[in-house]
């Protein structure tokens, strides 16, 4: 296969990985402003066009002032503040299906050119599986918050943004794989390193997803201080809930204090990691990576403090999500960076990786 292609493809998926951080921070102002539910139906196709007239606008409101949502939290609102919130959420659909577009396209495109490799297929293919999963999955959590809630379940809002974490490192993976290729050779003296970047990759989305809980309950609107909640290094009613399980679900101040201590951990793992790496014999790439690690480490640890203490204003909510994603990007550039041996030469390594076809085949 030509290496052109590699770098088409690599390129291609590269962008998409921007276009989907895109999606994720739409999704996070979506939830910080209350709009996810006030689009109350699923249309994927039909529902591209938002309300065009007085009369679509009125039965769209209509449609959002019969769920508990409007009834509760925003009885009164004008149709001009529904619009507003209306059109946040039709904003991360639309984008979601330009998303959805900008991956089928190209996908077939390089299909029929016969330029993705045959080992890669099954890859791409996935791909598209668990972005139609994930589409589906924003249905079934906007599904949730239509009846009996005000707001989607903080379970199907973690399975979503975790869902979006999984594709979106999956293609920075990919992306890195055909931009940077390597031999697949493990190398035994980065074996420590691999371990240390695993468990920085590992921690950081496990903290991620605790913090989507904290999204979930809007736990971020309590004990807006720092270290101490309510004057405790621990709050008093961390385990309220029975069976004790629901605390690390559904207590707010459980949820909100497991995402401080793992992200504490985390930020402390990553210190280590970067104090070890001083004056060690590692690839240059994983130098500026862990360096991006230990930089974003530090940046998403002081975002949060100060989205906490703020009680969470909606640009730095946004600001939080986006530098998880940052921080778990430079991560996987780390962990990538230590997981298999450089190429000798370019050449050498495409050929170990896919079976070239001879030219004309
Ligand atoms: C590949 C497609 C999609 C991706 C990658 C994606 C990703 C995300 C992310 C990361 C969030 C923020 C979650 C958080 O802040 O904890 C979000 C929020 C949201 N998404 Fe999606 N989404 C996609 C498609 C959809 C679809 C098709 C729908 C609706 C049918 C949808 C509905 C929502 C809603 C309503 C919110 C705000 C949740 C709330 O009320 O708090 N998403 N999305």
């Amino acid at each position: 296969m030509r290496q052109p292609a590699n770098r088409a493809l690599g390129a291609w998926l590269a962008i998409w990985a921007a276009m989907l951080l895109v999606l994720i921070l739409i999704g996070g102002a979506t939830r910080l402003t209350g709009s996810g539910l006030s689009i109350t139906e699923w249309k994927p196709v039909s529902g591209v066009l938002p309300p065009l007239d007085a009369g679509a606008w009125e039965s769209e409101f209509a449609r959002y002032r019969a769920i508990p949502q409007y009834e509760q939290l925003n009885a009164g609102m004008s149709l001009g503040a529904f619009k507003r919130i209306y059109l946040w959420e039709y904003a991360h659909r639309f984008w979601a299906r330009v998303v959805g577009l900008a991956y089928v396209v190209p996908f077939a495109v390089f299909l029929l050119k016969r330029m993705v490799p045959a080992t890669l297929k099954p890859r791409l293919v996935l791909l598209l599986v668990l972005l139609i999963f994930q589409a589906a999955l924003g249905w079934f959590m906007v599904m949730s918050g239509l009846s009996a809630r005000v707001s989607v379940s903080q379970y199907r809002l973690a399975a979503h943004l975790s869902a979006a974490l999984v594709i979106y490192s999956a293609t920075v993976w990919i992306a890195a794989d055909l931009l940077r290729p390597t031999t697949r050779m493990l190398d035994p003296a980065l074996a420590r390193w691999r371990r240390r970047a695993l468990a920085v990759v590992a921690m950081t989305s496990i903290t991620a997803v605790a913090g989507a809980f904290v999204a979930g309950l809007r736990a971020g609107h309590a004990y807006n201080t720092f270290p101490l909640m309510g004057g405790r290094l621990v709050p008093a009613s961390y385990g309220r809930l029975s069976p004790w399980w629901r605390n690390i679900f559904e207590n707010i101040p459980a949820v909100q204090f497991n995402h401080r201590v793992i992200a504490t951990l985390t930020l402390l793992l990553i210190i280590i990691v970067w104090v070890r790496a001083r004056g060690r014999p590692l690839p240059g790439q994983a130098r500026w990576a862990l360096t991006a690690v230990f930089a974003m480490g530090m940046v998403q640890f002081g975002l949060g403090i100060a989205t906490l203490v703020l009680a969470v204003p909606v640009v730095l909510g946004v600001l939080h999500q986006g530098g998880a994603v940052l921080l778990l990007t430079a991560a996987l550039l780390l962990l990538r960076s230590v997981w298999h041996v450089a190429p000798v030469t370019s050449d050498l390594s495409i050929t170990r990786l896919w079976p070239t076809r001879p030219p004309g085949a």
